[in-house]
């Protein structure tokens, strides 16, 4: 004889919480889509001015955009930005005009090489260059719709460690660091890389080693700053490589071309091409969106 069947009885109390616990897990798989869609953000900084920034900034989300990424570079050197002339652009809007509430974020935007879309410091605007807390919580509002829009943000940092690059530091998962063999640049990144660490100890680092003149020069600047940092700190940051001095990046600021693309042939370019391919870029997001965390940080 079969066994009885046991009775199914559901009392009204279960249906409330099987509802509940639908609701939750219809509310965790859209915030899990959310975060997956939201886009990755990796900050290029060094410390010291003139080391590479912007060229290996421009060139990365060049790079990957013509690898079919939708990329926004954000020029955040405010107030003595150089993005635009870099890649050729003369945008008629910038982070200022954001800010002023003259135009939207998307307004404000312009299409670059490779389909990259960029948004411009704005040049000559000393208000820029120093922002309130205010005006830095007014400008990442702004652009936190822009996070669901795009792969990847790469944001161009100015020299030196002002409070923007301290809030972009504390915010992001992923830095690039530049550095020039010198020992001027290197102590300047060591300084920019302690300082990542004391706002944000989970932030992935990988140092680039630009304009050396050559492997031998680029490897005693990387061993340098490893052990001072591995002595003092505990810890270094990633090897990400080098790039050669090359005349053919001199050449690509002149013509407002992107080396990795008026000369993809050139020793720097290729360079860059690998820095652009290094893998933790793929990886960097974190797991709330990244303006919301900068905002925080502000606070
Ligand atoms: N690999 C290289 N080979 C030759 N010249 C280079 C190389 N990298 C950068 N330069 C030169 O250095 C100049 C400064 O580079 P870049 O503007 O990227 O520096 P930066 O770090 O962004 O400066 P800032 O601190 O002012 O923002 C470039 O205009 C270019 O002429
Ligand atoms: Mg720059």
């Amino acid at each position: 004889m079969d066994a009885p069947r046991p009775m199914l009885n559901v009392s009204r109390f279960d249906i409330g919480r099987l509802k509940a616990f639908r609701r939750f897990m219809e509310a965790d798989r859209r915030m899990k889509e959310g975060v997956q869609q939201s886009a990755k953000v990796v900050c290029v900084a060094s410390g010291k001015g003139g080391t590479g920034k912007s060229i290996l900034a421009s060139n990365l989300a060049t790079a990957r955009a013509k690898a079919g990424e939708r990329v926004l570079l954000i020029d955040f050197d405010a107030g003595l930005a150089n993005a635009h002339l870099l890649l050729g652009l003369a945008p008629a809007h910038d982070m200022g005009d954001v800010l002023s509430g003259q135009v939207t974020v998307r307004q404000a935007l312009v299409e670059g090489p490779g389909g990259l879309h960029l948004l411009s410091g704005g040049v000559g605007r000393p208000a820029l260059a120093n922002p309130t807390r205010r005006e830095l919580d007014r400008l990442f509002k702004a652009l936190q719709p822009l996070e669901s829009d795009y792969d990847l943000i790469v944001v161009d940092h100015g020299a030196g460690m002002g409070y923007g690059t301290v809030t972009h530091l504390a915010a992001t998962s992923t830095l690039i660091l530049v550095t020039n063999p010198e020992i001027t640049a290197l102590s300047d990144a060591y300084a920019l890389y302690k300082r990542a660490h004391m706002v944000n100890d989970g932030i992935r680092v990988g140092l680039v080693v630009n304009r050396a003149h050559s492997e031998h020069e680029a490897e005693a600047a990387w061993e340098r700053f490893q052990s001072v940092s591995k002595r003092f700190l505990g810890h270094t940051p990633e090897w990400i490589g080098w790039v050669p001095f090359d005349n053919a990046v001199r050449s690509s600021v002149h013509h407002r071309r992107p080396v990795t693309l008026g000369t993809p042939d050139s020793s720097a370019a290729r360079a860059l091409e690998a820095v652009a391919r290094w893998s933790p870029i793929d990886l960097a997001r974190t797991s709330r969106p990244f303006y919301e965390r900068a905002r925080k940080a502000l606070r």
